[in-house]
């Protein structure tokens, strides 16, 4: 078996292109495991995985804890709501008491960018970013990674236009790295009080203007616009930004004639994103939740160490 460079996935910043290959690879594999009528393998039988969050989620704790299902893990989920974490137990003192149970890898989800960091310091389970603050979500960027590759067979050389929130969402921080490392060209589009200081440092063409940004592109990725950000004043109204950046039906006739509307979900129908584009033929976005899955098989398989004989 090939093996991944680190032991734990805490963000694509730095992982080399072949890792990312690897982990490609490996989930068309599981994917074919998903539309089997059984769908369980035995690879990860006797791993016992903590699905640790303490933020909300849908797709990510869904998606990671059938994945795990369907290789046969352990697993544990565990919630802030029901736990010792309401009496004021630190996320040290609470992963190392989880760890004392002899468990062997954790998928963690933290509002605290560089929470997942912390973990690989203090227990040695192999740690899984599921999104971490306004930093990463390693596995949102490879599903979406692996969605466009299955579509048009590789993304050297695709334009791919990031749509939304730079300066806040860890979506597409991971989404840069991957893409960018894979061969695609990043651009990023957003109001420029949602831009980072520095933002040229990510190597993207940067826009304010969504209809230049569209120009010529293969992918458009939407992002969730957090509608708290209105409330600090980064944004003047939904509206506002529905007129200057809402990728409505208008606005797709800049794009490739094959082109491919994403989003991370949960959507804001008619603020980022219109309800007729998101369910429009040219949109994968359930196709994203699905491919998930193998994505998050591939890479428990992966970073668990597990050879395939193991599992078998
Ligand atoms: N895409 C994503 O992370 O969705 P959830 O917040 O529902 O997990």
């Amino acid at each position: 078996m090939s093996k991944l460079s680190s032991r734990h996935l805490l963000g694509l910043e730095n992982v080399p292109r072949q890792d990312m290959e690897l982990i490609l690879d490996t989930s068309v594999t599981f994917r074919e495991v998903i539309d089997r009528t059984i769908k369980r393998v035995p690879t990860l039988r006797g791993i016992t995985v903590v699905n640790l969050f303490y933020e909300a989620s849908t797709r990510t704790r869904i998606s990671f804890e059938l994945a795990e299902k369907r290789l046969s893990a352990d697993i544990v989920n565990f919630s802030t709501s029901t736990s010792s974490v309401k009496k004021g137990e630190s996320l040290r003192d609470t992963v190392q008491n989880i760890e004392a149970m002899k468990i062997d890898m954790v998928v963690v989800r933290h509002g605290s960018s560089g929470a997942p960091y912390f973990l690989t310091q203090c227990m040695d389970a192999n740690i899984i970013n599921g999104g971490d603050g306004a930093h990463e979500h390693p596995t949102q960027a490879l599903l979406d990674m692996f969605t466009v590759r299955e579509k048009y067979g590789s993304l050297d050389g695709l334009r791919v236009v990031l749509v939304g929130d730079i300066k806040h969402s860890r979506v597409i921080r991971s989404n840069i790295w991957g893409f960018k490392a894979m061969g695609a060209s990043v651009a990023l589009c957003g109001p420029s009080t949602l831009l980072p200081y520095e933002v040229e440092k990510f190597g993207c063409d940067v826009y304010t203007d969504i209809d230049e940004a569209l120009d010529g592109a293969d992918v458009v990725n939407v992002m969730r616009i957090q509608l708290e950000r209105q409330k600090s004043g980064l944004f003047p109204s939904q509206r506002e930004y529905t007129n200057l950046f809402g990728i409505t039906k208008d606005r797709l006739k800049r794009l490739n004639k094959n082109y491919t509307i994403m989003h991370p979900g949960p959507m804001n129908r008619g603020v980022e994103i219109s309800s007729e584009v998101a369910d429009s033929k040219n949109s994968v976005i359930l196709e994203q939740v699905t491919n998930g899955q193998a994505v998050r098989m591939a890479v428990l398989y992966l970073l668990s160490g597990r050879k395939e004989e193991e599992g078998s």
